[in-house]
């Protein structure tokens, strides 16, 4: 039985780390899979989490089960960094740890689905786990164009919001679009969440990048707007990226709804979570606690993230003036958001980049802008107009 199982592909953006890995040219440039790097291409363990990790190493006295809901601390500590301070609707809205962004978003559909969630409507192009995730939990899937000409098609997002049937819902990114790096403005957002409150379609936050675009407060203006406006909402949430915790894999999801419902919801989410891994590993998430309960180690995390916005900022820059130095129209990258950007490259090109340049990034023409430093840049941009001749 078992050996009619037919071969699956690797995640294409997966294998790249491994392409990557065993690619032996010195002056390999890895532009795949969504880490954050330093100047040095280096993708260090962050001061505050180090001192986290020493807290908890000093004081954890058991690692005894928490539960499928995690570590509740750990949920609650991040509400005002993720909602602001004096949000409304605080009381409306639970929580709870999962494995990831990935976990987070899987619970959010679940959920969704649970309640009588057939369809999700999803910009494309979207992360591909997305459409994973949903035909994995045998939900149909409608798309609309995230972008057009290199700006959100807002036409587009209003037609498909206008269009949604009664078991359908949404989702969005929340900030630092995957792959496109193209977000909604503040205004975009303002008229997207009163179409879904007028709509009554529920809304399927995914943010995985705050801090990495313009800020913490500035990146959630989205997600609290739209969960301002509407009754109910899921909001699936990575630590991965701003905390730089990738493998220990740091999630939570929240949901906003009537607040007498909220603990029958919150038992669902619960009884998803013991079905698909029981508990989420707890480590990563204490070490976020940890920092967001003293006030000098979240003051040290938030300079950490203001320092790898700033210096993605730089890059980006760099990248829109070398372009046109050499060529290439890199202009529209250098104001984007977070970390990617997606090049209009032929899967030849992206192949050829690879085989030639050992320039590795995913087969949508996605880069990670994370991946360039001042040292590399100009080879990307001669690599590109090489293979663009
Ligand atoms: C990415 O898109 O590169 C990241 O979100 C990593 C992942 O899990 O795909």
């Amino acid at each position: 039985m078992l050996a009619d199982l037919p071969a699956q592909p690797a995640d294409a953006l997966l294998a790249l780390i491994k392409l990557y890995a065993a690619d032996e040219r010195a002056d390999k440039i890895d532009l795949g899979v969504g880490v954050y790097r330093t100047g040095q291409g280096e993708t260090p363990v962050f001061g505050a989490i180090k001192g986290a990790e020493k807290k908890l190493y000093e004081t954890q006295d058991s690692k005894a089960y928490l539960g499928p809901e995690g570590d509740m601390g750990f949920v609650e500590a991040l509400k005002p960094h993720i909602f602001g301070t004096g949000f409304a609707a605080i009381d409306r809205i639970d929580g709870m740890q999962t494995p990831g962004g990935t976990g987070a978003v899987r619970l959010a559909v679940g959920l969704a689905k649970k309640a009588g969630i057939t369809r999700v409507i999803m910009g494309t192009p979207s992360w591909p786990n997305h459409a994973q995730i949903l035909k994995d939990l045998d939900l149909e899937v409608v798309t609309f164009n995230h972008a057009k000409d290199g700006a959100v098609d807002m036409n587009a997002v209003k037609a498909a919001i206008a269009d949604a049937g009664a078991t359908d819902a949404i989702l969005l990114h929340g900030c630092c679009h995957n792959p496109t790096g193209i977000d909604y403005s503040n205004d975009d957002w303002d008229a997207i969440a009163a179409l879904l409150a007028d709509k009554g379609l529920l809304p399927i936050l995914d943010l995985a990048y705050q801090g990495l675009g313009d800020g913490m407060e500035a990146d959630a203006y989205g997600v609290r707007k739209v969960m301002a406006t509407v009754p109910e909402a899921l909001l699936a949430y990575s630590c991965d990226k701003n905390f730089g915790l990738y493998r220990d894999r740091v999630g939570a999801v929240y949901v906003m709804a009537d607040k007498d419902q909220l603990p029958a919801i919150m038992s669902n989410g619960a009884a998803l979570a013991r079905a698909n891994w029981s508990m989420p590993p707890d480590h990563g998430a204490a070490a976020v606690r940890l920092i967001l309960e003293d006030e000098a180690l979240t003051a040290q995390w938030l300079d950490e993230l203001d320092q790898m916005r700033t210096r993605m900022r730089q890059v980006r820059d760099k990248l829109a003036a070398a372009g046109t130095a050499g060529g290439v129209d890199m202009v529209p990258y250098g104001t984007q958001n977070g970390l990617f950007a997606m090049l209009p490259l032929s899967s030849e090109q992206i192949l050829a980049l690879r085989n030639d340049h050992a320039i590795y990034m995913a087969g949508s023409g996605r880069i990670n802008v994370a991946g360039l430093t001042m040292g590399n840049i100009d080879k990307f941009i001669d690599a590109v107009a090489a293979v663009s001749a």
